[in-house]
Protein backbone atom coordinates (compact mmCIF):
# COMPACT_ATOMS: atom_id res chain seq x y z
CA UNK A 1 0.00 0.00 0.00
CA UNK A 2 1.48 3.27 -1.30
CA UNK A 3 1.32 5.92 1.62
CA UNK A 4 -1.49 8.34 -0.46
CA UNK A 5 -3.05 5.82 -0.06
CA UNK A 6 -2.66 5.17 3.58
CA UNK A 7 -3.06 8.78 3.87
CA UNK A 8 -6.94 8.54 2.81
CA UNK A 9 -8.98 8.31 5.90
CA UNK A 10 -11.87 5.78 4.80
CA UNK A 11 -8.51 4.02 3.17
CA UNK A 12 -7.62 4.25 7.06
CA UNK A 13 -10.45 3.91 8.91
CA UNK A 14 -10.92 0.41 6.97
CA UNK A 15 -7.53 -0.71 7.58
CA UNK A 16 -8.01 0.05 11.02
CA UNK A 17 -11.30 -1.80 11.59
CA UNK A 18 -9.71 -4.79 9.46
CA UNK A 19 -7.21 -4.98 12.25
CA UNK A 20 -9.56 -4.88 15.02
CA UNK A 21 -11.53 -8.02 14.03
CA UNK A 22 -8.53 -9.89 13.18
CA UNK A 23 -7.17 -9.08 16.44
CA UNK A 24 -10.69 -10.03 18.30
CA UNK A 25 -10.70 -13.12 16.38
CA UNK A 26 -7.60 -14.22 17.39
CA UNK A 27 -8.75 -14.62 20.55
CA UNK A 28 -9.50 -18.07 22.42
CA UNK A 29 -12.78 -16.65 24.06
CA UNK A 30 -15.04 -19.37 25.26
CA UNK A 31 -17.77 -17.60 26.22
CA UNK A 32 -19.58 -16.86 23.27
CA UNK A 33 -22.01 -13.84 24.27
CA UNK A 34 -18.62 -11.83 25.44
CA UNK A 35 -17.77 -12.83 21.72
CA UNK A 36 -20.74 -11.01 20.16
CA UNK A 37 -20.63 -8.56 22.14
CA UNK A 38 -17.11 -7.45 21.61
CA UNK A 39 -17.76 -8.05 17.89
CA UNK A 40 -20.87 -5.48 18.23
CA UNK A 41 -18.85 -2.71 19.87
CA UNK A 42 -15.73 -2.99 17.63
CA UNK A 43 -18.00 -3.51 14.29
CA UNK A 44 -20.51 -1.01 15.25
CA UNK A 45 -18.16 1.95 12.96
CA UNK A 46 -17.05 5.22 14.61
CA UNK A 47 -14.88 8.31 12.83
CA UNK A 48 -11.59 6.44 14.00
CA UNK A 49 -10.27 9.58 14.35
CA UNK A 50 -7.54 8.71 17.12
CA UNK A 51 -6.20 5.85 14.99
CA UNK A 52 -6.11 8.48 12.28
CA UNK A 53 -4.14 10.84 14.03
CA UNK A 54 -1.78 7.93 14.63
CA UNK A 55 -1.16 7.38 11.38
CA UNK A 56 -1.12 10.74 10.45
CA UNK A 57 1.73 11.57 12.75
CA UNK A 58 3.34 8.84 12.73
CA UNK A 59 3.83 8.93 9.23
CA UNK A 60 4.58 12.93 8.63
CA UNK A 61 7.93 11.89 10.81
CA UNK A 62 8.58 8.60 8.90
CA UNK A 63 7.49 5.71 10.78
CA UNK A 64 5.95 2.90 8.51
CA UNK A 65 2.04 2.27 8.73
CA UNK A 66 2.63 -1.25 8.99
CA UNK A 67 4.32 -0.06 12.78
CA UNK A 68 1.37 2.37 13.41
CA UNK A 69 -0.99 -0.42 12.97
CA UNK A 70 -0.42 -1.38 16.78
CA UNK A 71 -1.05 1.59 18.61
CA UNK A 72 -3.49 2.58 16.14
CA UNK A 73 -5.43 -0.46 16.96
CA UNK A 74 -4.54 0.16 20.64
CA UNK A 75 -5.87 3.53 21.07
CA UNK A 76 -9.34 2.65 19.36
CA UNK A 77 -9.93 -0.57 21.29
CA UNK A 78 -9.02 2.07 24.58
CA UNK A 79 -11.63 4.59 23.34
CA UNK A 80 -14.15 1.77 22.27
CA UNK A 81 -14.05 0.43 26.00
CA UNK A 82 -14.70 3.84 27.56
CA UNK A 83 -17.58 4.99 25.40
CA UNK A 84 -18.66 1.31 26.53
CA UNK A 85 -18.71 2.55 30.33
CA UNK A 86 -19.55 5.75 29.46
CA UNK A 87 -22.72 5.09 28.33
CA UNK A 88 -23.90 2.52 31.28
CA UNK A 89 -26.57 3.41 33.50
CA UNK A 90 -24.15 4.38 36.59
CA UNK A 91 -22.33 6.83 33.96
CA UNK A 92 -24.33 8.72 31.23
CA UNK A 93 -27.22 6.17 31.34
CA UNK A 94 -27.35 6.44 27.16
CA UNK A 95 -28.94 4.01 25.29
CA UNK A 96 -27.98 4.66 21.61
CA UNK A 97 -24.27 4.41 20.64
CA UNK A 98 -22.69 4.97 16.83
CA UNK A 99 -26.86 4.75 16.03
CA UNK A 100 -27.42 1.59 17.80
CA UNK A 101 -28.69 0.28 20.69
CA UNK A 102 -25.65 0.71 23.14
CA UNK A 103 -23.82 -2.24 24.41
CA UNK A 104 -25.79 -2.62 28.09
CA UNK A 105 -28.92 -2.31 26.07
CA UNK A 106 -28.39 -4.57 23.55
CA UNK A 107 -26.56 -7.13 26.21
CA UNK A 108 -26.81 -6.39 29.28
CA UNK A 109 -24.84 -4.72 32.17
CA UNK A 110 -22.38 -7.14 33.50
CA UNK A 111 -21.66 -8.02 29.46
CA UNK A 112 -20.68 -4.19 29.02
CA UNK A 113 -18.71 -4.02 32.11
CA UNK A 114 -16.84 -7.14 30.85
CA UNK A 115 -16.69 -5.79 27.51
CA UNK A 116 -14.94 -2.76 28.46
CA UNK A 117 -12.28 -4.92 30.80
CA UNK A 118 -11.45 -6.76 27.47
CA UNK A 119 -10.91 -4.19 25.11
CA UNK A 120 -8.95 -2.34 27.93
CA UNK A 121 -6.17 -5.26 28.08
CA UNK A 122 -6.57 -6.56 24.43
CA UNK A 123 -5.20 -2.64 24.09
CA UNK A 124 -2.07 -4.09 25.70
CA UNK A 125 -2.09 -7.26 24.26
CA UNK A 126 -2.14 -5.59 20.77
CA UNK A 127 1.35 -2.82 21.75
CA UNK A 128 3.15 -6.01 23.24
CA UNK A 129 3.01 -9.26 21.97
CA UNK A 130 5.10 -8.29 18.51
CA UNK A 131 8.18 -9.90 18.69
CA UNK A 132 9.71 -7.82 15.24
CA UNK A 133 9.17 -4.34 17.31
CA UNK A 134 12.10 -2.54 19.68
CA UNK A 135 11.63 -3.06 23.30
CA UNK A 136 12.03 0.49 23.89
CA UNK A 137 9.15 1.35 21.40
CA UNK A 138 7.13 -0.81 23.23
CA UNK A 139 7.62 0.37 26.12
CA UNK A 140 7.33 4.43 25.62
CA UNK A 141 3.61 3.38 23.47
CA UNK A 142 2.73 1.61 26.63
CA UNK A 143 3.68 4.57 29.10
CA UNK A 144 1.77 6.90 27.26
CA UNK A 145 -1.27 4.82 26.76
CA UNK A 146 -1.57 4.01 30.32
CA UNK A 147 -1.23 7.81 31.62
CA UNK A 148 -3.69 8.57 29.20
CA UNK A 149 -6.11 6.04 30.11
CA UNK A 150 -5.75 5.95 33.94
CA UNK A 151 -6.15 8.13 36.79
CA UNK A 152 -4.21 11.25 35.23
CA UNK A 153 -6.05 11.11 31.92
CA UNK A 154 -9.36 9.21 30.86
CA UNK A 155 -10.53 7.71 34.10
CA UNK A 156 -9.61 10.81 36.27
CA UNK A 157 -11.77 13.29 34.02
CA UNK A 158 -14.72 10.93 33.78
CA UNK A 159 -14.58 10.82 37.63
CA UNK A 160 -14.36 15.10 37.25
CA UNK A 161 -17.39 14.98 35.09
CA UNK A 162 -19.66 12.52 37.28
CA UNK A 163 -18.50 14.70 40.22
CA UNK A 164 -19.26 18.27 38.49
CA UNK A 165 -22.73 16.90 36.79
CA UNK A 166 -25.91 19.20 38.02
CA UNK A 167 -23.00 21.73 39.48
CA UNK A 168 -21.57 24.91 38.27
CA UNK A 169 -18.46 24.68 37.79
CA UNK A 170 -16.17 27.41 36.34
CA UNK A 171 -13.98 27.46 33.09
CA UNK A 172 -11.17 26.35 33.83
CA UNK A 173 -12.26 23.19 35.93
CA UNK A 174 -14.41 22.45 32.99
CA UNK A 175 -11.46 22.47 30.28
CA UNK A 176 -9.49 20.38 32.65
CA UNK A 177 -12.37 17.95 32.50
CA UNK A 178 -12.21 17.72 28.76
CA UNK A 179 -8.27 17.98 28.73
CA UNK A 180 -8.58 14.54 30.76
CA UNK A 181 -12.14 12.50 29.56
CA UNK A 182 -11.31 13.56 25.65
CA UNK A 183 -8.22 15.38 25.16
CA UNK A 184 -5.75 12.98 27.11
CA UNK A 185 -6.54 9.93 24.53
CA UNK A 186 -6.41 12.38 21.33
CA UNK A 187 -3.12 13.22 22.94
CA UNK A 188 -1.61 9.70 23.26
CA UNK A 189 -2.68 8.91 19.51
CA UNK A 190 -0.73 11.80 18.46
CA UNK A 191 2.16 11.12 20.80
CA UNK A 192 2.29 7.84 19.96
CA UNK A 193 3.17 8.71 16.20
CA UNK A 194 5.89 10.84 17.03
CA UNK A 195 7.84 7.87 19.43
CA UNK A 196 6.85 5.43 16.50
CA UNK A 197 9.06 7.25 14.50
CA UNK A 198 11.80 8.02 17.02
CA UNK A 199 10.46 11.57 18.14
CA UNK A 200 11.05 11.04 21.90
CA UNK A 201 9.60 13.37 24.68
CA UNK A 202 12.90 15.54 24.12
CA UNK A 203 12.67 16.53 20.49
CA UNK A 204 10.74 19.52 19.50
CA UNK A 205 8.89 17.52 16.79
CA UNK A 206 6.91 15.90 20.20
CA UNK A 207 6.71 18.69 21.90
CA UNK A 208 4.84 20.77 18.96
CA UNK A 209 2.65 17.97 18.50
CA UNK A 210 2.10 17.87 22.09
CA UNK A 211 0.86 20.93 21.82
CA UNK A 212 -0.77 20.47 18.64
CA UNK A 213 -2.80 17.77 20.36
CA UNK A 214 -3.77 19.12 23.63
CA UNK A 215 -5.90 21.98 21.20
CA UNK A 216 -7.50 19.19 19.18
CA UNK A 217 -8.55 17.64 22.06
CA UNK A 218 -10.17 20.51 23.72
CA UNK A 219 -11.83 21.56 20.39
CA UNK A 220 -12.94 17.73 19.90
CA UNK A 221 -14.92 17.72 23.17
CA UNK A 222 -16.02 21.57 22.81
CA UNK A 223 -17.68 20.55 19.57
CA UNK A 224 -19.12 17.13 20.93
CA UNK A 225 -20.53 19.19 22.99
CA UNK A 226 -22.19 21.51 20.74
CA UNK A 227 -23.31 18.60 18.57
CA UNK A 228 -25.48 17.36 21.52
CA UNK A 229 -27.19 20.54 21.49
CA UNK A 230 -27.30 21.68 17.78
CA UNK A 231 -27.04 17.67 16.20
CA UNK A 232 -29.25 15.19 15.12
CA UNK A 233 -30.08 12.22 16.93
CA UNK A 234 -29.54 10.74 13.32
CA UNK A 235 -26.57 12.01 12.30
CA UNK A 236 -24.18 11.81 15.63
CA UNK A 237 -25.80 8.33 16.32
CA UNK A 238 -25.86 9.18 19.91
CA UNK A 239 -29.40 10.48 21.64
CA UNK A 240 -28.98 14.52 20.81
CA UNK A 241 -30.19 16.49 24.27
CA UNK A 242 -28.44 13.93 26.51
CA UNK A 243 -26.26 16.41 28.21
CA UNK A 244 -28.73 19.28 29.61
CA UNK A 245 -31.03 16.09 30.28
CA UNK A 246 -28.55 14.99 32.74
CA UNK A 247 -27.66 18.32 33.70
CA UNK A 248 -23.52 17.86 32.50
CA UNK A 249 -20.65 20.60 32.67
CA UNK A 250 -20.63 21.44 28.84
CA UNK A 251 -18.97 24.30 27.33
CA UNK A 252 -22.38 25.18 26.07
CA UNK A 253 -24.22 24.99 29.41
CA UNK A 254 -20.92 26.88 30.39
CA UNK A 255 -20.76 29.39 27.90
CA UNK A 256 -24.01 29.46 25.66
CA UNK A 257 -23.28 28.14 21.88
CA UNK A 258 -21.99 31.24 20.52
CA UNK A 259 -18.89 31.43 22.80
CA UNK A 260 -18.25 27.69 22.84
CA UNK A 261 -17.96 27.76 19.00
CA UNK A 262 -15.50 30.70 19.37
CA UNK A 263 -13.22 28.95 22.05
CA UNK A 264 -13.29 25.59 18.99
CA UNK A 265 -12.21 28.33 16.61
CA UNK A 266 -9.28 29.44 18.93
CA UNK A 267 -8.16 26.02 19.64
CA UNK A 268 -8.14 25.36 16.04
CA UNK A 269 -6.15 28.19 15.64
CA UNK A 270 -3.56 27.37 18.49
CA UNK A 271 -3.38 23.72 17.40
CA UNK A 272 -2.26 25.07 13.84
CA UNK A 273 -0.14 27.77 15.24
CA UNK A 274 1.76 25.05 17.09
CA UNK A 275 2.45 23.04 13.53
CA UNK A 276 4.39 26.20 12.25
CA UNK A 277 6.98 25.21 14.22
CA UNK A 278 7.42 21.98 11.92
CA UNK A 279 8.69 23.20 8.46
CA UNK A 280 10.96 20.33 7.56
CA UNK A 281 7.40 18.01 7.72
CA UNK A 282 4.30 17.93 5.91
CA UNK A 283 1.43 18.42 8.71
CA UNK A 284 -1.07 19.73 6.24
CA UNK A 285 -2.98 16.36 6.96
CA UNK A 286 -2.88 17.44 10.34
CA UNK A 287 -3.62 20.76 10.18
CA UNK A 288 -6.86 19.87 7.76
CA UNK A 289 -7.75 17.73 10.48
CA UNK A 290 -7.74 20.50 13.42
CA UNK A 291 -9.87 21.92 10.50
CA UNK A 292 -12.39 19.17 10.07
CA UNK A 293 -12.83 19.03 13.80
CA UNK A 294 -14.81 22.03 14.18
CA UNK A 295 -17.07 21.82 10.69
CA UNK A 296 -17.78 17.87 11.46
CA UNK A 297 -21.57 17.48 12.15
CA UNK A 298 -21.07 13.99 13.87
C1 LIG B 1 -17.03 10.43 21.28
O1 LIG B 1 -15.88 10.25 20.51
C2 LIG B 1 -16.69 10.61 22.70
C3 LIG B 1 -15.78 11.72 22.98
C4 LIG B 1 -14.69 11.53 23.59
C5 LIG B 1 -16.14 13.07 22.57
P1 LIG B 1 -15.97 10.15 18.94
O2 LIG B 1 -16.77 11.29 18.40
O3 LIG B 1 -14.59 10.00 18.39
O4 LIG B 1 -16.81 8.81 18.75
P2 LIG B 1 -16.79 7.71 17.60
O5 LIG B 1 -15.64 6.82 17.88
O6 LIG B 1 -16.67 8.40 16.27
O7 LIG B 1 -18.09 7.00 17.76
C1 LIG C 1 -16.99 11.17 26.61
O1 LIG C 1 -17.62 12.33 26.90
C2 LIG C 1 -15.68 11.00 27.18
C3 LIG C 1 -15.28 9.61 27.28
C4 LIG C 1 -14.24 9.30 27.96
C5 LIG C 1 -16.02 8.51 26.63
P1 LIG C 1 -19.17 12.33 26.56
O2 LIG C 1 -19.94 11.62 27.58
O3 LIG C 1 -19.54 13.71 26.20
O4 LIG C 1 -19.17 11.45 25.20
P2 LIG C 1 -20.48 11.09 24.39
O5 LIG C 1 -21.14 12.38 24.03
O6 LIG C 1 -21.32 10.20 25.27
O7 LIG C 1 -19.93 10.38 23.18
MG1 LIG D 1 -19.74 11.13 29.58
MG1 LIG E 1 -21.56 10.21 27.25
MG1 LIG F 1 -20.83 14.25 24.60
Amino acid sequence: MNLEAVMNLEVLQQRVSRNLIMYLERLHINDPKLMEALTYVVQAGGKRIRPFLVYQSGLALGASAALLDYPAAAVELIHTYSLVHDDLPALDNDDLRRGKPTCHVAFDEATAILVGDTLQTLAYDVLSTSSDIAAETIVAWVRILSKATGYEGMCGGQALDLASTGKQINLDALTQIHTLKTGALIEASVTMGAVSAGYLQDSDEFQALRTYAHHIGLAFQIQDDILDVVGETAVIGKPQGSDEAAEKSTYVARLGLDEAQHSAQEHVRLAQAALASLKQHDMKALSDFATFIIHRDH
